[in-house]
């Protein structure tokens, strides 16, 4: 049998503050999480995110800016990530989307800017790594409308059970996080219950929203596992079956 390991799809190491970087790679590796993908956020983190996937082999990047850093966009930041996108590293755009949770001052230009990344997304032939908070309609319409070739990935999904089967019908990749695993997460056990498995991504985000029984300490890749370990009860199947097709749906798509 092939050997079993996890992939942690999305986790900003680059911001973990209590341990080194070279502990966050030695904790995940010895709690069998073998590749770990770093989203960029703000122009700063393009350059910090690209640098990391060079320096150690199992970890990768997004590149793209986020919603909440809209105001920093300049045009020049795409032909940075052109360049940057020649390494193999480099697996896709991101994390890119809307955010109307801490500032709805502006929407137009988060909204102008994601459709900006989705077309670089496009032209590079890159997945997507979207950022969808409280702004479900807008994300899923301007996929919708300005997604041609591009595999999506909600990231840190955070809809209800219906919007969930809504994006499995466009063909999109769902991604869960540590959320799953709180006890008051009721809506979220009932996603990780619907999404196909085939469909379905792992994620900590770190250095936030540590799973149980972690919380409320700082998150790390290696506490992936703890998700993949609330899933596969969740969906009353093996943790090897939950982990073996949650990182071959993740290497297919993010060539890993
Ligand atoms: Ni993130």
């Amino acid at each position: 049998m092939n050997e079993i390991y996890l992939i942690d799809t999305h986790s900003h190491i680059n911001m973990v503050e209590k341990i080194s970087l070279d502990e966050v790679i030695k904790n995940a590796l010895s709690m069998g999480v073998k590749k770990i993908v770093v989203p960029a956020s703000s122009a700063k983190d393009i350059d910090e995110v690209f640098e990391l996937s060079q320096k150690y082999d199992n970890v990768y990047c997004y590149l793209g800016i986020h919603p909440e850093e809209a105001k920093e966009w300049d045009e020049g930041i795409m032909d940075i990530i052109r360049k940057y996108s020649a390494s193999s590293k480099v697996v896709g755009i991101g994390e890119i989307g809307l955010d109307y949770y801490w500032d709805k001052s502006h929407v137009e230009l988060q909204k102008e800017i994601f459709i900006k990344q989705i077309q670089l997304g496009n032209e590079l032939n890159l997945p997507l790594n979207i950022h969808d908070r409280e702004a479900h309609k807008d994300t899923f319409d301007i996929l919708k409308e300005y997604n041609k070739n591009s595999t999506v990935i909600m990231h840190c999904f955070s809809g209800s059970p219906e919007f969930v089967l809504e994006c499995i019908k466009e063909g999109w990749y769902i991604a869960l996080g540590g959320v799953v695993t709180f006890k008051n997460a009721k809506k979220m056990k009932e996603v990780a219950k619907v999404v196909p498995l085939e469909r379905l991504l792992l994620e900590t985000d770190a250095p936030y929203l540590t799973p149980m029984p972690h919380r409320g300490e700082e998150n790390q890749p290696a506490y992936v596992k703890f998700t993949a370990e609330e899933i596969a009860k969740i969906k009353e199947i093996s943790f090897e079956e939950l982990a073996k097709q949650t990182t071959q749906n993740a290497e297919k798509i993010l060539l890993i």
